[in-house]
């Protein structure tokens, strides 16, 4: 597996697949990520890697996605533990750029459109989506994937990607993945680490409400209120932050639409922050 650290490194890298035979049906799969991998990261890297010929990931804790007070000094760096996980998993090349390599004093900015990334996270997090889609469009202009990995746990985020490369005609496909839970129902995030062993006890009222919610649609209650008012009651432990049914491109819904909707949860426990969401 080669390490990238600068654009040289990785142009040098494509080039090299270009004049190689490893790049048969041009397929070069990219799973951008901030490192601190799990399995929820492994499963993505592993989709890629079934699904391409070349595996490109990158690790870059990206500052413009925090704001003001948020962890970004603190969140979690665990280089060497990463770099092997991604030689086990069969990765191409693993591209770690800094962030004087990633951003110029002076650049053109990316905003997240208005109506969609001020609802939820955005809401709570504003200018969060903004930093978030002016980092994937750099790495996507850089990397030329064919195919770019994102987990369903971060809903909003995937739908905002998904835009970007719809509005701005991006030639990249958007691949959606699964949500990865540990045995007890938590979802993976690499924030969890934040946890004590009494918050991760805790944590698991969010995808509790989640079960009871779907059990709730599978019983034939579809109405928002409801189901929102029955999760908040399992959730009474923790501080619930919003409860939301939305349709797949992000309306907010009344009446929850089977086979169009996503239930999302974003809570904190202790100082930790989840988010959590089951697509129905
Ligand atoms: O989901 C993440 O880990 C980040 O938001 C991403 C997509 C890698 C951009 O920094």
């Amino acid at each position: 597996m080669k390490i990238l650290k600068t654009i040289q490194e990785l142009t040098d890298f494509r080039n090299t697949l270009k004049s190689s035979s490893s790049l048969e049906k041009n397929k070069i799969g990219f799973v951008p990520t901030m490192g601190a991998l799990h399995q929820g990261h492994i499963s993505l890297i592993k989709k890629s890697v079934l699904e391409n010929e070349i595996t490109i990931v990158s690790i870059f804790v990206n500052p413009t996605q925090f704001l003001e007070g948020e962890d970004f000094e603190k969140y979690p760096k665990r280089y060497e533990a990463d770099i092997k996980i991604c030689e086990l998993a069969n990765v191409d090349a693993l591209f770690m750029p800094s962030v004087q390599t990633m951003y110029f004093k002076d650049e053109p900015l990316i905003l997240a459109p208005a109506k969609s990334s001020f609802a939820l996270e955005g809401f709570k997090r504003p200018g969060h989506f903004d930093g978030v889609l002016r980092v994937v469009l750099k790495l996507f202009n850089l990397v030329k994937p064919t195919n770019a990995y994102f987990g369903k746990k971060d809903a909003q985020q995937l739908f905002l990607l998904q835009n970007m490369v719809q509005t701005l005609f991006l030639d990249v496909n958007i691949i959606p993945c699964e949500i990865v839970r540990d045995e007890y129902g938590l979802a993976l995030s690499s924030r969890n680490v934040y946890l004590s062993e009494v918050e991760k006890q805790k944590a698991l009222s969010i995808s509790k409400s989640l079960k009871i919610a779907s059990r709730e649609v599978m019983q034939g209650n579809l109405d928002a209120t409801s189901i929102k008012a029955k999760m908040q009651e399992i959730m009474c432990d923790i501080e619930v932050e919003y409860i939301e049914i939305v349709s797949r491109d992000f309306q907010k819904l009344d009446m929850l639409q089977i086979k169009n909707s996503i239930i999302l949860v974003a809570a904190k426990v202790g100082t930790t922050r989840l988010i959590d969401n089951i697509w129905m």
